[in-house]
């Protein structure tokens, strides 16, 4: 399955799917795509040897507008969201349906929408006095957030003293999650049944 990873700058859970699949053979991240010029996130898929595009208007970038034909040259069957911040293209979310997912570090629908994405989701679930949290992993429709939830996995926050310290707890259950996941897909384990989504064993 070739997959293509948006990212947003660290890249530590493109890193986690890049390490997982040296095992699974299934598994190729064929390009990475970012809305940055650069960064770390691009210096991880340069590593692996994966071709990395900016989007956006300036110079040098691919427009959004050219997206799909780049995701269709490289024969990409697959999308992760993997920290992107910005709306993928309505064009892109019909072609991909169900084939485009998203990660987030909270338990949807709770603590999701728009700007809640960083530090701020994990400030929120923090003055919320939550007792957990823990990472959602969801099918992206044309909104932030709002797709039919895949798998989740939560965390205990009960001792937490700042919102740092859930981001840290949560960012390893990522880790472990998203992997597992994009591997389900890879193996067409993933299925919708009464309107749920069901991951086979
Ligand atoms: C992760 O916390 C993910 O849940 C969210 O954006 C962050 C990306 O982190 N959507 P990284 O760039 O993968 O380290």
């Amino acid at each position: 399955m070739k997959i293509a990873v948006f990212v947003s700058g660290r890249g530590s859970n493109l890193h986690a799917i890049l390490s997982s699949s040296e095992e699974k053979k299934n598994i190729e991240v064929s390009a990475v795509f970012g809305d940055k010029i650069d960064c770390p996130a691009f210096d991880i898929a340069r590593r692996y040897s994966i071709p990395t595009f900016s989007l956006g208007n300036k110079e040098g970038c691919v427009n959004y507008t050219e997206l799909s034909g780049v995701l269709s040259k490289f024969k990409i069957g697959f999308i992760v969201l993997a920290g992107f911040l910005k709306l993928i293209p309505k064009e892109v979310v019909l072609n991909f349906d169900k084939r485009i997912i998203n990660i987030h570090p909270a338990l949807l629908p709770s603590f999701g929408g728009k700007g809640m994405y960083g530090i701020n989701v994990h400030k929120a679930v923090y003055e919320s006095s939550a007792k957990i949290s823990g990472v959602t992993v969801h099918f992206v429709d044309a909104s932030y957030d709002t797709g039919k939830i895949i798998a989740q996995r939560c965390v205990d926050i009960s001792d937490v003293r700042s919102p740092e310290e859930i981001a840290e707890r949560v960012l390893k259950i990522e880790h472990q999650i998203l992997p597992y996941v994009v591997g389900k897909f890879a193996e067409n384990k993933v299925r919708i049944v009464n309107d749920r989504v069901v991951i086979l064993d």
